[in-house]
């Protein structure tokens, strides 16, 4: 796959990014309630992953004082595999240290393996369950990151960059 670039997600990407989103998840967001998303610029950062012109991944950020919490992540399911989420994370948490973020959390479906593998590769610990979290009854894994600054943390990420190689 050729160059990944990064970029905030605009209201131009939101047919694209839906488009993803419902290729995704069994209870995808609304158009109403992601351009709701873009639009908190106070405390959201969405960004797209775009290969040549294609929007190929997104990721959602929600900051809360030094707590940074990803509401979404996803991939289109053509382009999964090659480091497009992996990009995007480190492209996320780097930002997030920027402005203040220090600890990384979410939830994730229990059956969820490939995000929860991907998660655990960013140093993301399940802690606890949601009981029921989502919309069909499925419980949710909760998975924190503390101390995204601490000098473990940083060369976990430095490997994690290292090992995407020159064309992601
Ligand atoms: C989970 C999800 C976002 C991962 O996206 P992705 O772009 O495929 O993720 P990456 O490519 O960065 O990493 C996935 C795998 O590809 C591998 N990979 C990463 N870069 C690679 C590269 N350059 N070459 C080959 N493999 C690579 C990773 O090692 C990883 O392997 P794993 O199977 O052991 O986890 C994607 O599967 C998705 O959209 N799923 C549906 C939505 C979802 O579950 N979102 C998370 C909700 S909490």
């Amino acid at each position: 796959m050729s160059a990944i670039t990064i970029s905030g997600v605009t209201r131009r990407d939101l047919r694209r990014v839906l488009a993803i989103e419902e290729a995704s998840f069994p209870d995808p967001w609304s158009d109403a309630l992601l351009r709701g998303e873009i639009e908190m610029l106070s405390s959201r950062r969405y960004t797209k992953a775009t290969v040549g012109r294609r929007v190929v991944g997104y990721l959602g950020l929600m900051f809360v004082d030094d707590e940074v919490h990803v509401n979404t992540l996803a991939t289109d399911p053509e382009a999964r595999g090659r480091g497009v989420a992996t990009r995007l994370l480190l492209d996320g948490i780097d930002a997030a240290l920027r402005l203040g973020g220090r600890h990384l959390t979410l939830e994730v479906a229990a059956s969820n393996e490939g995000a929860q593998s991907l998660y655990r590769r960013f140093g993301l610990a399940p802690v606890g369950v949601r009981r029921g979290y989502y919309a069909g009854g499925e419980d949710a894994i909760v998975m924190w990151c503390r101390d995204l600054d601490s000098e473990h943390e940083v060369a976990r990420r430095t490997g994690l960059a290292e090992s995407l190689g020159s064309n992601s």
